[in-house]
């Protein structure tokens, strides 16, 4: 809503949530929706053959994206329980994304390489995605243009061309390490003749999980999670079944949750590994994190306070920017004054005025950095969700809080959290949906 209000009368679906209760018990993580978008546009690189992908989350992003496929000629389809999807690739023919589907979500600009890399044009609208900052695409340009590509904007689209001899490898560095751009570049080089080197390359582990489909797809591609990724050209790639990671971001939100309410969680599937910087922040803030038997168990301690820190946002392995809002709400309720910056994004504090509905004490310069003071608790209060982690945030925030929340424009949610009143409802928290 425009005027930002809690819109009690506007017919949308919200999220309501009494707060207080301890949450415990185990929790199943779900496939990682940064990789399952990646691992899915991916497939479009594939000249023949199925590419069967298995712990696909059921998000609505998800759904976009298969969409878009279909309108670029692939076959797919959800099988199963919906959490398996079948792509064959073979009948790919369309070089034009259309804009109402790019436009409802950033990562439908991953189809420009595999795109561009198959039949030797692309026409993809300039993304959308959250208000958390420009979010400029000039790397991917940068990089398309690098491997022989001409690279113009028309008509809010990106038009890109490979030379009549095809696109062909060259080395490639990213002023900074974008983690789109890294993947858009690493689909397009697999097709393109000779070595594509990447320098500075993202490392996050939903990199790491394309790299490791493209190779199981025929790719000749290593270094995949480090800063510097080497691919070498090759004629086709090939269907091929593969599991998408589980996801850290959601394992991560469901260990703040466990936190703020000083619960007693097992993130059941979480990969210790992809949340070292996470698990280490949680331990300065009093809260425990082991590494169990299929996944890590948050223990907090509901007697004391959250002890602040300083949390600093930035690309793997730091600390995750999605996670930074979760976070920030958890240090709200902290005995002291935490300092939090984003690195990643130049304004991902939006949020802090519907925070602050709830009592928070954040003063954001505007930019990169907050300074939180803790308060003993929140009070519930109607808040609105301003981007999908700043939902997140706020549902985050409300199981601690005094009473009712009802978070608002939950369908910011609903694009990265497969079933998340379900799940916090599985472990003891006071949640439901309420539409009008
Ligand atoms: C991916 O976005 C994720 N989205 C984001 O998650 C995540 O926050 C981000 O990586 C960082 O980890 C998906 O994977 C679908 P970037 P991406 O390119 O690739 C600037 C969520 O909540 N930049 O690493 O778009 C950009 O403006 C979402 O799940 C350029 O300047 O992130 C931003 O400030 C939110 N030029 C920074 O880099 C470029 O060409 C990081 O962007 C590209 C990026």
């Amino acid at each position: 809503m425009e005027n930002g209000g809690t819109g009690e009368n506007s017919g949308d679906k919200r999220i309501v949530v009494r707060g207080g209760q301890r949450l415990c018990g185990t929790v199943a993580i779900g496939g990682s929706k940064n990789a399952a978008v990646a691992l899915i546009a991916g497939a479009l690189l594939a000249a023949s053959g199925d590419t069967v992908l298995t712990n696909i989350p059921r998000i609505s992003d998800i759904e976009t994206l298969a969409e878009l496929l279909s309108r670029l000629g692939a076959k797919v389809a959800f099988e199963g329980d919906g959490h398996t999807i079948r792509i064959n690739a073979s009948g790919l023919h369309e070089h034009k994304a259309p804009v109402e589907l790019v436009e409802r979500m950033r990562a439908s600009f991953w189809v420009l390489g595999p795109v561009l890399a198959r039949l030797g044009k692309a026409i993809i609208p300039q993304p959308g995605g959250c208000h958390i900052g420009a979010r400029a695409v000039d790397l991917h340009l940068k990089g398309m243009t690098a491997l022989g590509a001409t690279v113009t904007a028309e008509h809010g689209a990106i038009c890109a061309y490979a030379p009549k001899s095809g696109l062909s490898g060259a080395n490639i560095y990213l002023d900074l390490p974008s983690v789109g751009a890294t993947m858009n570049i690493m689909m397009a080089a697999t097709l393109a003749p000779g070595e594509t080197v990447i320098q500075n390359a993202a490392q996050e582990p939903d990199v790491q999980n394309l790299g490791d489909l493209l190779a199981t797809m025929g790719a000749d591609i290593t270094g995949q999670g480090t800063g510097t990724i080497f691919i070498r050209g090759v004629e086709s790639l090939h269907g091929a079944t593969f599991a998408v990671m589980p996801d850290r971001i959601e394992a991560g939100t469901f260990a703040a949750a466990a936190a703020i309410t000083g619960g007693d969680v097992v993130l059941e599937n979480a990969r210790f590994a992809d949340l070292r910087a996470v698990l280490f922040k949680l331990a300065e803030m009093g809260v425990e994190a082991t590494d169990v038997p299929g996944g890590v168990r948050i223990l907090g301690n509901p007697g004391t306070r959250i002890k602040p820190t300083r949390l600093t946002a930035m690309p793997h392995p730091g600390f995750p920017t999605d996670l930074q809002q979760p976070f920030t709400s958890v240090l709200a309720l902290a005995d002291g004054v935490s300092i939090v910056t984003d690195t990643v994004y130049e304004s991902r504090f939006n949020y802090l005025t519907e925070l602050a509905k709830l009592g928070a004490q954040v003063v954001a310069d505007g930019g990169r950095q907050a300074v939180v003071t803790g308060i003993p608790r929140f009070s519930g209060a109607a808040v609105r969700a301003t981007d999908l982690r700043a939902g997140a945030a706020l549902i985050v925030a409300a199981l601690a809080a005094d009473g009712e929340t009802r978070v608002y424009d939950t369908f910011h949610v609903e694009r990265g959290y497969e079933n998340i009143v379900g799940k916090l409802r599985g472990l003891g928290a006071h949640i439901g949906r309420e539409d009008d």
